[in-house]
């Protein structure tokens, strides 16, 4: 299989493999939701994953984040074999070095935004000031330095899903899983955010998964497949 992957602007990126799919199988009990999938993933990468709703998409999501356990086949990150970890190291590397945006963001409304952007980091134990000047950093980048002391329930939908963002990345993972991330706004709105999310993901070289419902948001990506009914179907692409 061939994956294209682009000469990044501006950055140093190298384009060693971080994520591997090979012969990737999921069921739920005798139904098949994934079917040997196979996919590469190199660092800074962007691939973005198509398909009708109930083809498979997030289930392959899971596969790829460790989330589920496959029955066939085999995830590998950085060469490590997910399904050969145990439960406490595959929870670390989940914390360190993956990041996820769902689509509805998901913030906890009980605190502020930059607490909520700085919560992986303090997940990783870093200490609060520390962890709230880099969310304070990346809630900048994304045009919300102003609002950071607000709580999700003062913001906007599109400006929820940045914060969203900001917390995905504020650990500098290595892959970012986005499932639909922009799926709750309107398309200008949604566009604006995707837009910001893969400038920043770039710039930080980190790898993007992306589950979208939208041609034109997986034209930007680096790469691009389509789920039909548990098959990952990759897609031509031509270098632009
Ligand atoms: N926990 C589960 N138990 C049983 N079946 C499930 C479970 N989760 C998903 N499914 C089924 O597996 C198939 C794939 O579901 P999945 O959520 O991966 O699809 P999807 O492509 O992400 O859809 P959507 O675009 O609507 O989010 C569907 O037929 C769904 O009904
Ligand atoms: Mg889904």
């Amino acid at each position: 299989m061939v994956v294209w992957a682009r000469a990044f602007q501006g950055n140093n990126i190298n384009t060693s493999e971080v994520l591997s799919a090979e012969g990737v199988e999921l069921f739920y009990g005798e139904t098949p939701a994934v079917r040997h999938a196979e996919l590469l993933l190199r660092r800074g990468e962007v691939a973005a994953i198509t398909g009708q709703s109930g083809s498979g998409k997030s289930s392959l999501l899971y596969c790829l984040a460790g989330v589920l356990p496959v029955a066939d086949g085999e995830v590998r990150f950085e060469g490590r074999v997910l399904g050969r970890m145990d439960d406490e190291d595959l929870c670390t590397l989940r914390r360190e070095r993956f990041g996820f945006v769902f689509q509805y963001g998901e913030l906890l409304p009980e605190l502020t935004i930059e607490e909520n952007a700085a919560l992986p980091l303090r997940l990783l134990g870093q200490r609060k000031g520390p962890a709230l000047a880099a969310a304070g950093e990346v809630l900048g980048r994304l045009g919300l330095g102003k609002l950071r002391r607000r709580r999700p329930s003062q913001l906007s939908g599109g400006q929820c899903q940045r914060v969203a963002v900001a917390r995905a990345l504020v650990h500098q993972p290595a892959v970012v899983f986005a499932d639909e991330p922009t799926g709750s706004l309107d398309t200008a709105n949604a566009a604006a955010v995707l837009k910001e999310f893969l400038t920043l993901a770039r710039s930080m070289g980190t790898a993007v998964v992306l589950v979208t419902h939208d041609d034109q948001v997986a034209a930007r990506a680096d790469s691009l497949y389509t789920m039909r009914d548990g098959v990952l179907v990759p897609q031509a692409r031509e270098a632009t």
